[in-house]
């Protein structure tokens, strides 16, 4: 006779995990041979794979990073130079140390220790609308409560802000991806992060900020962080990722922590998975210390920058005169988008799929409410060449037409 798995299975994993949306969406793509807009990663065309296999070469020469590694908190001359790096970088104030840097697993796997430590049932946090779904698929599971404050071009809008503060009791904390964020592509200006900042200390909450998308702007000017604005407070948790600049399957990120926290989050750590491989952390850290960044970097930007104008211009040729609107960020890898007259994206991401071999994603599964999210849609260019841009562009206005007319 089988478990009755129900049963036995915590709350937390039988019923507040769902399949994803993203997921389903990804397979109908491989399975159909779609073109797809849907990846939110970086080109496999761009991994720096011969680079990076000197890394590892070189690590495999260092047989005590093959022991049970003592560092819980990670290899210590990663933790240095991200710390460095972050202060040349204008990202964090002085006082940051490879003390105050916890490597982890991507930076999913920190926004899971944050939850972790922060989050117990019926816990209120504050999240952009829209937001990444991954992070609530972590909140939701530990049992938090959802207040969600809109953004616009320059990030959270204060005003909402306060108005649910005002109102909401206590918010354990404020969860911003402030850089080209996923979905919107909007940036927090310094300016707003001041007025989010002030509100966070009036009512006494933190702030996590989350910034994968940081080194991917194509054109404008960078913006500080939280982190530095925060100063010696210690009211900002960062968090950090080579995901979206190296490779994602490197599983590569970090937290950058108010000093009083580090001891206890490393402590966590310990209780969650003792340590990370330390093969990996060194093969990170030769690669980047040996970069010229500035140029490395801006190879990226070449490519993104004109996979995003194609895509841009392509969508609004063939689908602005079906009615999809769209915003074209500075950086990172979406374009954000709104088609009024579909009321259930959901249903006609299907039907492009399946009509026309189009994927993309519907904006709803961004919102902790999905009924927010009527008629919006995210594009990814990162994957997507000219070509591929305007015959993917093609396919989805054939499936608008014909989705309007059934
Ligand atoms: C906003 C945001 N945060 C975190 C992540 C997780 O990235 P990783 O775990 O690969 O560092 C992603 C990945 O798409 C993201 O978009």
């Amino acid at each position: 006779m089988q478990p009755e798995w129900e049963r036995l299975l915590s709350d937390k994993v039988a019923h507040r995990l769902e399949p994803s949306l993203i997921g389903e969406m990804m397979m109908l793509v491989k399975e159909l041979g779609a073109i797809s807009f849907t990846a939110g990663e970086p080109s496999a065309d761009l991994y720096p794979l011969e680079d990076l296999r000197e890394s590892f070469d070189r690590a495999f020469g260092e047989a005590s990073l093959f022991s049970y590694y003592p560092h819980n908190g990670g290899l210590r001359e990663l933790r240095r130079w991200i710390a460095d790096w972050m202060k040349s970088d204008g990202l964090a104030p002085r006082w940051l140390s490879e003390e105050e840097v916890l490597l982890t697993n991507g930076s999913q796997e920190g926004i899971h220790l944050l939850a972790e430590a922060f989050i117990a049932e019926g816990d209120a946090i504050i999240v952009e609308s829209p937001t990444y779904p991954e992070a609530l698929l972590t909140f939701r599971r530990q049992g938090a409560r959802f207040l969600s404050v809109p953004v616009d071009r320059d990030g959270i809008i204060p005003e909402a802000l306060e108005k649910v503060l005002r109102t909401s009791g206590p918010v354990k904390f404020i969860y911003t991806i402030v850089n080209f964020q996923n979905p919107s592509g909007y940036t927090t200006t310094d300016e707003r992060k001041a007025k989010v900042l002030d509100l966070a200390r009036r009512y006494g909450t933190v702030i996590v900020e989350d910034d994968p998308y940081r080194h991917l702007r194509y054109e404008g000017e960078p913006q500080g962080s939280y982190f530095v604005l925060g100063g010696d407070e210690g009211r900002v948790l960062y968090l950090g990722s080579f995901s979206k600049i190296i490779v994602p399957g490197i599983r590569v990120g970090w937290l950058a922590l108010p000093p009083a926290l580090a001891g206890k989050m490393t402590e966590l750590r310990v209780s969650c998975e003792i340590s990370l491989p330390a093969i990996t952390q060194y093969a990170v850290w030769d690669f980047m210390k040996g970069r010229d960044l500035p140029s490395y970097l801006e190879r990226l930007h070449g490519v993104y920058r004109s996979r995003r104008d194609a895509l841009a211009e392509a969508l609004r040729n063939e689908c602005g005169p079906l009615g999809l609107e769209i915003d074209v960020p500075e950086g990172g890898f979406f374009l954000w988008g709104k088609i009024p007259w579909v009321r259930d994206m959901v249903d006609f991401a299907r039907y492009a799929i399946r009509e026309e071999k189009i994927g993309f994603i519907p904006g709803s599964i961004f919102f902790s409410d999905p009924k927010e999210g009527a008629g919006t849609v995210r594009f990814s260019f990162a994957k997507v060449d000219g070509g591929l841009a305007r015959e993917g562009a093609r396919r989805l206005a054939r499936a608008l037409a014909s989705y309007r007319s059934r």
